[in-house]
This record gives structure tokens, sequence and C-alpha cells, in this order.
């Protein structure tokens, strides 16, 4: 949560800070600001509101913004509402920073410095680090100030510094992330790679208490023990128009339109026609271990643990093992029960997401063998496990995931049926079939789009809407109710169909439609469709979702019939597109909705 940039080198800083932040937005978006060096001056520009509303701000300002060194930070509220005074930068008369995480020991250095008599102005945590390094910097230089202003702190932090006095950035880092974009003659910072894609495709992603001191002609780099280390330039090639909306009104229908294409890079370049999988370097787990694994135990929040639900009963069916799936709020505060031959999976699309990653922590400090699936390249959890397998799915920009999530369902499929074929499966088939769903994912789109946005207009006035399905539908139901609630603030309840008789029938009456999502296969229909005959009785309106017409339904949303355990890949789309129109006949912020960030990075 919080994106920060920085930039130094021969340019004009602000329009390359401003390009970065607006890149970043989706990180938080609730206030933002600028500090830029200029000759020996620090000048600052923030304000509530987003990037937009800054833009305005610093052409109101008249505020002389002219330098070549600068940082820039737009915000989630943490500690202190999203005012303009708690907006970053924070500052001091030689200091000015940036900072992404929560600084838990804020209060205790509150009073160290109110012991020398400095107070605090804002109602922030970040504030601290601006007072220590300048309280230090009365004795020490900015390079030292800024080192022992870092040791005192308790926390997550990424943070970039300026100074009055120095052509420099410095950079701290504990796990909220990092890097440093590498171009000739010019320096860029971003919390992530999305900000610098538009630059450069050469970064160096810092690790954990890292520390970062760049100059024009130098970037030195000290590790945890403030030891010199070398990190080495890693190459990421993501292109600059999949960060683009490309024509598309918002990014969420933009990536609902390329998810056949994700799932398809997703796969292809890992299958051969022949049913070949080829991801044992990406697993980097020996074979032998695999084939012995008696338990698997996925981690992940939100739409990616929805993920994983989908893929339990595959990979049960295909392994013959346990799949445990939990929330990283939950598992990482629990007493889990493991023995020597489990493998752990963490999913998550940004792969910073903190209860994740804690969770991925806490198994490997149990000595489990993790994997994880990260949609974002080199970030934490990406790093931190012992195999990754990356979802091809390029930038993800809309807060309300969706096409991250078509395609950690195509990466749990194909680790279902390569470890199924390692446990002495035939699953050629399934392979084969497997291939074919990106071309059905873009039929399912094209086919649904109009009927969907006509039923979402007929339907955006309702206030509670319950999303209903069985087995593979059950996840799918949970997801298209999140991405209902996320984008346009409407109460959506998903639950298991049968579940419907035991608490949620009750909320049934003519003003809280139903979302049925089920396909003609049985046992699921027949029983979903008496829950149908259920709410019916009860003057309840649905919505169905399924590749049979009934008359039962008052809407239909037909879907091509297909093999049931690939239903999820077709029948998720038109729940997202329900949302999205939903949304955009309220007339919402669909891209960065309230309250939300894409990334989070805080418990
Ligand atoms: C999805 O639409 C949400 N924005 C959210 O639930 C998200 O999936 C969750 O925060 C997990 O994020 P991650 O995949 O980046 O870990």
């Amino acid at each position: 949560m919080c994106g920060i940039v920085g930039y130094l080198g021969n340019e004009k800083a602000l329009n390359i800070l401003l390009n970065g932040l607006s890149a970043l937005e989706y990180r938080g978006y609730d206030s933002a600001g600028v500090s830029i060096k200029t000759d020996n001056n620090i000048h600052t520009v923030k304000t509530k509101g987003k990037i937009v509303d800054l833009m305005s701000s610093i052409i109101e300002s008249k505020t002389d913004l002219n330098g070549t060194i600068g940082i820039g930070h737009t915000r989630w509220a943490t500690h202190g509402s999203p005012t303009t005074n708690n907006a970053h930068p924070h500052f001091t008369d030689r200091v000015s920073i940036v900072h992404n995480g929560i600084i838990e020991n804020y209060r205790e250095l509150e009073e160290l410095l109110k012991s020398n008599n400095i107070t605090k102005k804002t109602d922030t945590d970040t504030e601290v680090i601006a007072l220590l390094i300048d309280m230090f910097l009365k004795e020490k230089s900015p390079k030292d100030a800024f080192l022992s202003a870092i040791e005192l702190l308790k926390g997550s932090y990424a943070i970039a510094a300026i100074f009055k006095d120095e052509d420099t950035i410095m950079l701290a880092k504990n796990e909220s992330p990092l890097v440093i974009g590498l171009k000739e003659n010019a320096t860029y910072i971003a919390s992530d790679i999305s900000a610098l894609i538009e630059y450069t495709d050469r970064f160096i992603f810092l690790e954990d208490k890292d520390i970062a001191f760049i100059t024009k002609n130098s970037i030195e780099i000290l590790d945890k023990n403030q030891e010199k280390v070398e990190r080495k330039p890693k190459t990421v090639a993501w292109s600059k128009e999949s960060a683009q909306k490309g024509g598309f009104k918002h990014f969420m229908i933009k990536e609902i339109a390329e998810e056949s294409e994700a799932v398809r890079n997703t796969i292809q370049s890992r299958i051969d026609e022949k049913g070949n999988i080829y991801i044992d370097e990406e697993i980097g787990i020996d074979k032998q271990f695999l084939k012995n694994i008696d338990k698997i135990t996925i981690v992940a929040c939100g739409t990616s643990y929805y993920a994983g639900l989908v893929a339990k009963p595959i990979l049960e069916q295909y392994t013959g093992v346990f799949v445990n799936v939990e929330i990283g709020s939950e598992f990482r505060y629990s007493s889990p029960i493991f023995s020597n031959n489990n493998l752990f999976i963490a999913i998550s699309q940004s792969g910073e997401t903190a209860d994740t990653k804690e969770s991925l922590r806490f198994a490997k400090e149990k000595g489990l063998k993790t994997l994880s699936i990260v949609n974002v390249k080199e970030s934490a959890i990406a790093r931190m496990a012992d195999g990754c397998i990356y979802t091809l799915a390029g930038p993800e920009i809309s807060v309300a995931s969706t096409k991250a999530f078509v395609s950690q369902l195509a990466v749990l499929y194909m680790l279902a049926f390569y470890l199924g074929k390692i446990k002495g499966k035939n699953t050629k088939n399934q392979i084969t079939e497997l291939l074919k769903i990106p071309s059905k994912m873009q039929e399912t789109f094209e086919n649904s789009n109009k009927t969907v946005k006509d039923l979402a207009k007929k339907y955006h006035q309702y206030n509670n809407f319950l999303y209903l399905g069985r087995g593979l539908m059950h996840p799918i139901a949970l997801e298209g109710a999140l991405k209902l609630k996320e984008i346009s603030y409407i109460h959506a309840e998903g639950y298991p169909a049968g579940e419907m008789k035991h608490g949620p029938i009750a909320l049934i009456d003519e003003n809280t439609p139903t979302v049925l999502v089920t396909p003609n296969i049985e046992p699921f229909y027949s029983k979903t469709i008496s829950n149908a005959e259920e709410i019916k009785a009860r003057n309840g309106k649905i919505i169905m979702l399924s590749d049979k017409d009934t008359a039962v339904a008052d809407d239909m949303i037909k879907i091509s019939a297909i093999d049931y355990e690939f239903t999820p890949f077709l029948y998720v789309i038109p729940l997202q597109l329900f949302a999205y129109y939903i949304a955009l006949y309220l007339g919402h912020d669909i891209d960065q909705p309230r309250n939300l960030a894409k990334s989070v990075t805080v418990e």
C-alpha cells in the first residue's frame, strides 16, 4: 500500500515523478505529494486527493519544482486520516522523505523526539523518520544521520529521502518493496516496476534491511550488516502498452478482455502438444519429493484465495493428497500440523500481500518445501519461496483482480496435471483440453458481454445480491460476490447453494436478486434448480449462468457447454463483467474503488 517514486538524473524530475505516481496510483489514492530539490532548497507540494488533484495543486501553488532530483508519494492512509497535512512527503528544512509501510514503534520514537524538544505536526507514523534524520543532522553527515535514524525503526518500510545539502537520494527497505530502475545518466526509484517500464527494463530489487545511497555517478548498497553489497540488475521485459488503457475506458474491462491471452501466455510456453508440462525448473523442488508429498497447504488472500479454493478438488483429484486452503491472515496465527512431506503453496498477484508473505515465512521456518504462484516479477513472495511459477498475465492495474485470477487457475491446473503425472496418472487428455481453454474464454467474453451489460442496467439499483453455486461453482460464486462488493459497493453474499436453506434464504425477497451459477452437470444442476424453485417461491429474482435454459430464471446468461473441471475459467468472466457494468452504471471509480489498495502490504 502506498506508492513511492524517486528520480535523480539530468532531466527535470517533476513529470517523471507524476508519471510514476499515476502508474502507482492503484497502490493508494487518498493523498499525494512531491518534493524536489532545487539548488540548495527542497520544495514540496502535497494534497488530499488523487494525482490529478496534486497536479492542480502544483499549478496553483506556483512552487519552483524545476529540479532534477525528487521524490513522490501516493498514499493509502494507515495512521492519520487522509488530509493534506498527513500526506507525504514529510519534511523539515533539511530533509524530505516518503515512506510506504508502518513504523510500529513510532510512539516510542515520538517520546524520544519530545525529550529533544522536537514535536510532530502530523498524525502519521512516518513523520518521526523525517524528524529523527533531522535531529541527527545536527551532529552527523546526511549519510550517518540517515543510518542512525533507520537503525531506530521497527516495522515495515520503503523509504526514500532527499537532502537540502546533498545531491543524493537515500533509500531504506524492510518488508515493503523498493526497486531501483537503471538507465544511462538517470536512476529511478519506485515501489514496483510498473511505474518505471516506460523508462527502463533494468532493475535492482533491494532486499530487506538494505540501505542505498544514490548519486549521479554511483549506487552504493549496504546489506543488513551495513556491509557494501552488490545487487545484480535484472531485466524485466513488461511492455509499456501492457500498463496503459489502450482505448478501453478502464483497466478493469481491458484486463477482462485480456484474460484469454493471459491464460494462453501462462500455459503455452510451458506445455507442448504431446501433453508434456515443463515447470520442473520453476518449481525448483526435487521430483522425488513431489512424488511423495502427502498434503498440500495453499495460502492466499481475497481473489487469490478463491483461486486456491477452485484448485483444491482439482489438485486432490490428480495428486490423491489432501489439499488444505487457508486465508493468509488466519493461517499465520494458527497452529497447523505439518509433516516432512507437505508442500506449501502461496498464491499472490502482487507478490507483496503481507499476510500471504508472512504465512510463507512461517512455513519456511517450519522447514516446509514452498512454492509460490505470483504475477509480479521479482516480488517478495516470488523470491522467498523455493520455487515460483509466474502467472504470465502482464501488469494488472485495476484494483479488482481479474486476469490474474484466471492465470492463477491456469498455473494451478497445470500443477495438478504435472503432479498427477509424477504420481503415475495419465493426464494427457486434460492437458490437451487446457490448451483449448483460452479460445473458449474469448468466446465467452464476446458472447456474454452485451447480455451482461443489459442485465447490469436492469439490476444496478438493487442493494443486495446473493451469489450461489455448488462444487467448483462455489468459489466462483464467492469471487462474483467479491467483485460486486469491491467496485459497486453493493452488498453481496457468496454461498454454497446447498447452504441457502441454512440461513441466507431469510434474505430472499423481491429486492434481493440471486445470481445462480450452475453448469448443466449432475448432481449439481438438479439440486441447484431446486434451490432456484425455492427462491422463486419467495418472490426472489434469479439471474442464472448456465449452458441450459430454464424457465425458473428471470434472466439467463448462456455459457457454452464445457467439461466440468474447466467451467471456472468460463463462468467467472460474466460475473466480472456484471460487477464492472453495475459499477459503471452507478458511476463509481472502477479502477480505484474507495478504501481499497491493490497490494495489501500491511496487516
Ligand atoms: C481482488 O479483486 C482484491 N483486490 C483482493 O482480494 C486481492 O485479491 C487480495 O488482496 C490478494 O492480493 P494478492 O493476490 O496480490 O496477494
